[in-house]
């Protein structure tokens, strides 16, 4: 069935296709490849066989939900020690994928959303406190380090009604830490060879140790909860008290322990990635950074922004999508075939086969973005050009039942965001920059630093 998919030439026997292979950054690398091979590709690394895929037709045939699903495999696999059956790790056939969909989706609608606001504001006041005293001290901001301080907060505060002090400390809170560190080890492993992982015994130890720190910081985040009987309605009493329904079923203890850190985790990484990304597009392109910031003095003023008014920045909105076209921070999601099946009239696959999307390659497909696909230029999302465009060629959010339940939420939060801070200050690029982009699983722009200068002493 591989036969007719292309390959590296050089192959190792036991290495496979090691040659420029890197441990990390095996997500640029796959891009790579995926330029030298074409819309599909396989690649052995590691000790494993992956088939990519990223040509756009190819991509819309995997996201027929009739004949394919998500594949829970790799990186998401290797985080199933800590979170196990929770909304992102769980197999389809896990009775607690669907219980915990139907019961957690209204924390997502619109009513849920406009209570999250004020939370989110709040967050974002801690940011601007700090970038205010960076801007009047003529500090640079280190970019990807204080947005994952402020979504991590905001996650915080609107999931879990708890505050973590991020920009109150020096050093980064512990839960942060045991929060990279287990990502960063599931990633290792994808790439060590099965027979060089017992040398890791050490980095195994330090990682049950992470995991442990996430388990103690969520038993307490639960047991104060419980303690005061109940919080403003967010995430975790959701979690606590709803039942489902139709049946009324609630989350188990166990389980409602491995949401908490799910969303904790993915309501945070990649949000900060997106803003990041965003940013540094921004900082970049001071044309693209004066018409979002006239849009935000027009539709904003100079008052607090209200829920309403955040969808209300179209161009901003733009700006986003168009980051999240080329780096889009959560960069593959794994389909697998329901059944026998033949990919795209072309490519036979057996029930159980899997392939990678590559989203950072299909948002660059030059047969649906044009020539021109690296340049940034959010004007490829306004409502025309998206109208033009066939179905599931952006996917920063996955597909189909197992798509980003968090969706908006990012949306709103990042938008918001944007428009905070394009409306407060002046981003000053440094030209000797080079984006240079790190791969924990997520993706995130490395080193960047911005000079401020604020714009106005109004809110
Ligand atoms: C799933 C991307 C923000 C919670 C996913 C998937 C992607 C994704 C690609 C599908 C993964 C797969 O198919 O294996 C992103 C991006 C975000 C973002 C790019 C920000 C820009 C958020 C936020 C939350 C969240 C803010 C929570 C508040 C989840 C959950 C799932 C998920 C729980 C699993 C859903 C399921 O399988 O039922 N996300 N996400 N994400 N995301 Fe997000």
């Amino acid at each position: 069935e591989l036969r007719r998919i292309p390959h590296p030439p050089y192959r190792l026997p036991l290495l496979g296709d090691l040659v420029g292979a890197s441990r990390t950054t095996p997500l640029q690398d796959s891009l790579r490849y995926a330029r030298r091979l074409g819309p599909v590709f396989r690649r052995r690394a590691f000790g494993k066989e992956f088939v990519f895929v990223w040509g756009a037709g190819l991509v819309a045939d995997l996201a027929d939900e009739a004949r394919f699903a998500k594949h829970v495999g790799l990186g998401i696999a290797n985080l199933r020690p800590v979170v196990g059956d929770g909304l992102f790790t769980a197999y389809n056939h896990e009775p607690n994928w669907q219980l915990a969909h139907d019961v957690l989706a209204p924390a997502f609608s619109r009513e849920a959303m406009a209570a999250y606001h004020p939370m989110m504001l709040d967050a974002a006041a801690r940011l601007t406190d700090h970038w205010d005293r960076a801007a009047g001290a003529g500090h640079e901001v280190d970019v990807p380090g204080d947005m994952t301080k402020l979504t991590l907060e905001t996650i915080a505060r609107t999931g879990f009604g708890h505050d973590f002090g991020s920009f109150e400390r020096t050093r980064q809170h512990p839960f942060v830490s045991a929060m990279v560190g287990t990502l960063t080890h599931a990633q290792r492993l994808n790439t060590v060879p099965a027979p060089a992982l017992a040398l890791l015994r050490g980095a195994r130890r330090r990682n049950e140790a992470d995991i442990a720190r996430l388990h103690r910081t969520v038993d307490d985040l639960v047991r104060a909860r419980r303690a005061s009987g109940g919080g403003a309605g967010d995430l975790l009493d959701r979690m606590l008290e709803t039942g489902h329904p139709d049946t009324g079923e609630k989350l188990s203890d166990q389980n409602v322990r491995r949401q908490v850190i799910t969303f904790l985790v993915a309501g945070h990484e990649t949000t900060s990635g997106a803003l990041s990304f965003a940013l540094h597009h921004l900082a970049r392109h001071p044309d693209v950074a004066a018409r979002a910031r006239a849009e935000v003095d027009r539709v904003w003023g100079d008052g607090v922004p209200g829920y309403d008014q955040v969808a209300r920045l179209r161009y901003v909105r733009r700006v986003l999508d168009e980051s999240l076209r080329l780096w889009p921070t959560a960069p593959a999601y794994a389909r697998e075939a329901r059944g026998d099946t033949v990919l795209a009239g072309e490519h036979p696959m057996r029930r159980g086969a899997w392939a990678l999307v590559l989203t950072p390659m299909l948002h660059r497909d030059p047969a649906v973005w044009g020539a021109d696909a690296e340049r940034f230029d959010p004007d490829r999302f306004d409502a025309r050009a998206v109208r033009a465009r066939p179905p599931h060629v952006f996917k920063p959010f996955g597909t189909g039942a197992r798509a980003c339940i968090g969706r908006q939420f990012a949306l709103h939060e990042a938008t918001l965001v944007l428009g905070l801070l394009l409306r407060r200050y002046d981003l000053v690029d440094d030209p000797a920059y080079r984006l240079r982009v790190t791969e924990r699983l997520t993706l995130m722009p490395e080193g960047l630093l911005l000079r401020l200068e604020r714009r106005t002493p109004g809110p």
